[in-house]
């Protein structure tokens, strides 16, 4: 779990804004729930027989005996919130959420106990538009970010009847096989052997290479669903990988499954990941309710992304007043005020402490404002102000007062369109 300390927390927020006004330009609102849940809504959506729920969730019972989860992943609280809130049978419903989430995983690089995700889930919708939307929502978010390097992966689990015959036939070829399985492959054999598919270990490739394809045994709707949704991704210029080893690690999913990768953050390589999930409304007590979403880690997302000087820079002040003596001390304060209602995203610091010129002058220049705002005894009889260039070799000026603020936009204009953050 980790601390972000301001020159972080910069890009984190730049990320976030970036990803919160993709998705609100497709028309997605946010939705905020609880930290926690109960225990139960977890181990009954993402699956019993999952690592999330096995091995990983934060569990502990509260002052009650009621067990309660640090929620691990988004998708179940929102199920919940809309069902409870009466919103699911309202209609479609496109929603957003983002913050942490937390699983008792081995940490690594881009594996933690705390993470962040963004997500998008939609609801009632059963037409594989709303799968392209996912996808292409997230190529917007991969282009606005300079991300180049991902790929997408896609495969279809078919209907959930015809996930439990594939299972079938997945657990007869491997059982067959039972000689070449690893320890755990074997333990999953009975407990989730279709995530037997997504083992990483180099001895059973060739074994996986040859069980018969999963995208096979999909029942005919869940075939035109599918071939729907990649008609309407080539259609969109969109390049993707069909992987019919793809099974996700969550059980809920039917259908429709797709991660985003990249090959330049190691081990760590998913960027992004989500699918269809058209039972678990009902699993978690609704009406029976379509639904398709993904979430990205924040965490793996921010190492792909570079930010400019300018956007960073919207940590630093733009102006540094430095006040000496009691008389500037009380005027500066009211001058900086003034600026503000009229210039409400304008960053300006002012000096706390009093000091000499030389002394503030010095954290002036530490700061990155751009430029100080002085202002002495003399200053405040005259009601003027002297402004120091920071940046640039530039002489220090006078102004009056009156005249501060159209001097402060002139001086600022060429950077004023970035501070709306
Ligand atoms: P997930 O694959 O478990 O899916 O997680 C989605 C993404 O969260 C991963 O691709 C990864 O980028 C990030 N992530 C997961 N665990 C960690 C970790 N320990 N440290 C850092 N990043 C991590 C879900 O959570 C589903 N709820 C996605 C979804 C939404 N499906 C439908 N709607």
């Amino acid at each position: 779990m980790h601390d972000t300390l301001p020159d972080d927390a910069i890009k984190w927020q730049l990320l976030e804004q970036t990803i919160k006004s993709t998705l609100q330009s497709y028309c997605y609102r946010e939705i905020r729930t609880p930290i926690l849940e109960k225990t139960e809504l977890f181990s009954r959506s993402i699956g019993e027989a999952t690592d999330i729920v096995n091995k990983e969730m934060y569990t502990f019972p509260d002052r009650n005996g009621d067990f309660l989860t640090l929620r691990p992943e988004g998708t179940a609280g929102c199920v919940r919130a809309l069902l409870q809130h009466g919103l699911i049978n309202a209609g479609p419903q496109r929603v957003w959420y983002h913050g942490p989430m937390f699983r008792h995983e081995r940490p690594q690089k881009g594996r933690l106990r705390q993470f962040h995700q963004a997500g998008a889930e939609a609801f009632g919708i059963q037409s594989a538009e709303i799968d392209a939307e996912m996808i292409l929502m997230c190529a917007r978010i991969w282009n606005k970010l300079g991300i180049k390097d991902v790929q997408l992966q896609l495969n279809s689990l078919g209907s959930y009847a015809s996930r439990q015959k594939y299972r079938g036939i997945l657990v007869d070829y491997l059982s067959a096989h039972k000689d070449q399985l690893d320890e755990d492959s074997i333990n999953r054999l009975t407990t989730n052997p279709l995530r037997i598919l997504d083992s990483k270990n180099p001895e059973m490739q060739a074994l996986l290479q040859s069980a018969p394809p999963l995208l096979d045994s999909i029942d005919s709707e869940s075939a035109d669903h599918f071939a729907t949704l990649r008609a309407l991704l080539n259609s969109n210029g969109l390049d993707y990988e069909i992987n019919p080893r793809l099974v996700r690690g969550l059980d809920y999913y039917n259908r429709t499954v797709f991660e985003w990768t990249t090959d330049k953050l190691g081990a760590q390589g998913t960027l992004c990941a989500g699918g269809r999930y058209d039972d678990l409304v009902e699993q978690v007590g609704g009406k029976a309710t379509p639904g398709v979403g993904f979430a990205m880690g924040l965490e793996r997302i921010l190492e792909m992304t570079g930010f400019s000087n300018a956007e960073l820079g919207l940590n630093s002040p733009q102006i540094y007043q430095v006040l000496v003596g009691d008389a500037a001390l009380d005027n500066g304060i009211k001058l900086a005020e003034r600026l503000r209602d009229k210039m409400p995203t304008l960053r300006i610091l002012m000096h706390c402490g009093g000091g000499s010129f030389r002394s503030q002058f010095k954290k002036a220049d530490k700061s990155q404002a751009d430029y100080a705002l002085i202002l002495g005894e003399e200053e405040v009889a005259k009601n003027t102000v002297n402004i120091k260039p920071l940046r640039k070799d530039a002489e220090q000026y006078e102004i009056h007062q009156d005249d501060l603020l159209d001097e402060i936009t002139n001086l600022l204009q060429p950077i004023q369109g970035q501070t709306g953050l």
